[in-house]
């Protein structure tokens, strides 16, 4: 404790600050603006978009309203994106071949974006086989074992092909081990030495991707599996710390905790830790109780959402991935006035 020389109370008065708003906002020690933010977004193959009903009010996007999408977000200063396809089920395949092809859903997406939009917005791809694969998992599968070096060589090739498209920023989200060098030496090699790459480094197993998994259409695929021979599990916080390690180790230019709020405690430890550029996703599960509350009109959205990405930012996050970007932009965007 400091050594206060009045003493506490009646001399010291912890409520002066908080009596007006001037003196709250002049003593503030965080703050969230638009460039904290990053929006995941669907895409799907087809001109219509399509509702998701465990997403309210997020969409898959189709080809009309995507560029529209960016443009808002540009707009809005959200600084980057991040495009999740919703694959059609006639190419998910054992293999997941499609995750390769450099006219994939994905690839003809960020080639559009970029060829619009430039340097304007930055784009994120994820790297992992769960959109394309017919049983929903991230890597391979083999009697049953998801296997590692074998699906690395994949994602390397994913990952190339997605840089090719015009990818600013590739996020393997897998949990193999080893892929971050792997993908980097790959990338490399291609001369995409430029592109940066956004580790999911601490990434639980954790039933709060339900909705996510609608919306790529993975869940039914997935059925009664799990990821929890690669994601990992919600009783550890040091093993974070070594996959953090290992990643950065292996060359990620920044990090990603995953889940959001549940996993607070996690943020904070890998940016006290580390001090690298450090990210946080505020996934669909996260999305839909918030929604689902404030749907009620048990909660109000906009003070719930604020506090909650306000919590992030407190706990370390540089940058958070959510789907309430746009909103939230809007909501900052219109208090500076
Ligand atoms: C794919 C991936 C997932 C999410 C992001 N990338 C799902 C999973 O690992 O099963 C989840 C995002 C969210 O729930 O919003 N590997």
């Amino acid at each position: 404790m400091p050594d206060f020389a009045r003493g506490p109370f009646p001399a010291t008065r912890m409520r002066r600050h908080r009596a007006h708003s001037w003196s709250r906002r002049m003593v503030e020690e965080t703050a969230l603006s638009s460039n904290d933010l990053i929006w995941p977004l669907f895409v799907i193959d087809q001109v219509e978009s399509e509702s998701i009903p465990s997403l309210p009010g997020v969409e898959r996007l189709g080809s009309q309203a995507i560029l529209q999408t960016v443009e808002q977000a540009c707009s809005l200063g959200i600084p980057a994106i991040a495009i999740f396809p919703a694959t059609d089920s006639s190419l998910k395949t054992e293999d997941a071949i499609e995750a390769t092809n450099p006219d994939n859903l994905v690839c003809k997406t960020v080639r559009k974006i970029k060829e619009r939009f430039g340097d304007e917005i930055g784009v994120i791809c994820d790297v992992a086989l769960d959109p394309y694969s017919s049983h929903g998992q991230d890597g391979l599968v083999r009697d049953g074992i998801i296997l590692n070096d074998e699906t690395i060589a994949i994602l390397c090739q994913q990952a190339i092909i997605q840089s090719d498209a015009g990818c600013d920023i590739i996020a393997p989200s897998d949990m193999m081990d080893g892929r971050i060098g792997e993908i980097r030496d790959a990338l490399d090699e291609q001369g995409h030495q430029d592109v940066q790459i956004m580790s999911y480094a601490a990434k639980y197993a954790s039933s709060f991707y339900g909705p996510f998994r609608d919306a790529v259409g993975s869940s039914g695929n997935l059925g009664s599996g799990d990821k929890k021979t690669y994601q990992q599990s919600p009783c550890q916080t040091d093993e974070s710390l070594h996959e953090v390690a290992l990643d950065l180790l292996e060359g990620a230019d920044s990090v990603m905790i995953k889940p959001g709020m549940p996993y607070l405690d996690v943020l904070q430890r890998v940016k006290e830790t580390f001090k690298v550029p450090t990210f946080a996703y505020q996934v669909s599960g996260e999305y839909a109780m918030l929604s689902a509350a404030a749907e009620r009109g048990w909660l109000d959205r906009k003070q719930i959402v604020l506090e909650s990405l306000l919590s992030f930012k407190r706990a370390g996050a540089d940058g958070i991935l959510t789907y309430f970007a746009a909103e939230v932009a809007s909501w900052l965007n219109e208090s500076r006035k």
